[in-house]
């Protein structure tokens, strides 16, 4: 995330007044963050990131003349955090961790479930992109039709046929006996799945 989303899906909560982000991973130091963000505004805010804000005309209780009452205090306070939760549970389950995550919600707060990335998706065959580095990206990957994130653009079986035949040799196509492409039968076979270490091997020669 960090590495390689955060740069376009940022974590902004109020982006019309601040470019200040949620950290990353962490649900109730997020909530803190959001909490003390309002509540500051509330006391010390100017008039106008204070009106943006709240909607409401107004400044920061402190900055206004004379000594605020305790009773004063309590209800400006009481503004932010109702802000804040409507704030979060946008924040939550509407605008941005829900475009990444599973979001739901029990007593103790929110709750996030991983993401799951796939970084094998023929599990029982194996695939080394460094060996096909002579063909362009989109002969494979339909990625050109594509409209949609949750397209999965990997090549079916048929693609790799164009190129791999039988295990007779025919003219400009490359003889493929069925080891070549699956370990099933040979415990011993560099890419068989059940052997050890074999994925990691088999990713590293990507
Ligand atoms: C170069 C900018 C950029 C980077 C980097 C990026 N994204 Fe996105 N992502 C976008 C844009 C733009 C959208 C579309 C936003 C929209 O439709 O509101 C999007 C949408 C999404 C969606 C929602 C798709 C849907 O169908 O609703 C997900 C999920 C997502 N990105 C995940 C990720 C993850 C995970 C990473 C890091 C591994 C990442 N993105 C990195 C720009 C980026
Ligand atoms: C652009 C996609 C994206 C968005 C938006 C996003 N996350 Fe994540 N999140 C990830 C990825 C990817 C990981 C995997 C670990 C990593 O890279 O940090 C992750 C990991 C996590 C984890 C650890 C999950 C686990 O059990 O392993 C938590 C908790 C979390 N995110 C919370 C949040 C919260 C809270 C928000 C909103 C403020 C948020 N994330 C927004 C992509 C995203
Ligand atoms: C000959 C067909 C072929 C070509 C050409 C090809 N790929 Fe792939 N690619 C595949 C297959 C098959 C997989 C799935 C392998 C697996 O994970 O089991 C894959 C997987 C991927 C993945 C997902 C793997 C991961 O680690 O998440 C990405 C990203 C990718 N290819 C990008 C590219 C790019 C970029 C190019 C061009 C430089 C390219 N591919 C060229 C067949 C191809
Ligand atoms: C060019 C590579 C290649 C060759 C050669 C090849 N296959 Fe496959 N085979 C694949 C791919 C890719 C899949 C899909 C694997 C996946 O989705 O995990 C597959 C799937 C299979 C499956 C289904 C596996 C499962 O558990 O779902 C069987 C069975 C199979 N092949 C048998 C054979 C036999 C028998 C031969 C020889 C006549 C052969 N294959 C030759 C690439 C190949
Ligand atoms: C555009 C033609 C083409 C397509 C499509 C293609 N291959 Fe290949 N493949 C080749 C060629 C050429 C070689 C031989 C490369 C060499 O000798 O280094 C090869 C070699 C291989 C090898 C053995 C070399 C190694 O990586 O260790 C495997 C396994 C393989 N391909 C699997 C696949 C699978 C699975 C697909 C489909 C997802 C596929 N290929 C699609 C042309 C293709």
């Amino acid at each position: 995330m960090e590495r390689h989303c955060r740069e376009c899906h940022r974590l902004e909560f109020e982006p019309a007044v601040t470019s200040r982000e949620v950290p990353h991973g962490k649900p109730a130091e997020a909530v803190n963050v959001v909490s003390d963000f309002y509540a500051s505004l509330a006391l010390n805010g100017v008039k106008d990131s204070f009106e943006k804000a709240f909607g409401v005309p107004g400044e920061g209780l402190l900055r206004r003349v004379g000594q605020p009452s305790e009773s004063q205090r309590k209800v400006a306070l009481q503004l932010a955090e109702r802000k804040a939760d409507r704030v979060s549970a946008d924040l939550f389950e509407v605008r941005v961790c829900s475009t990444c995550h599973e979001v739901g919600r029990n007593d103790a707060g929110w709750t996030i479930a991983p993401v799951r990335i796939a970084s094998r998706w023929m599990p029982q065959a194996r695939f080394s992109h460094r060996s096909h580095a002579q063909s362009k990206c989109a002969d494979c990957h339909d990625v050109a039709r594509s409209l949609d994130s949750s397209d999965v653009a990997i090549p079916d079986i048929k693609t790799c046929r164009e190129c791999h035949t039988g295990s007779k040799p025919v003219e400009k196509k490359v003889a493929s006996s069925c080891m070549l492409c699956h370990g099933f039968h040979d415990a011993s076979h560099p890419w068989n799945p059940a052997k050890p270490g074999a994925v990691a091997e088999a990713r590293g020669a990507r």
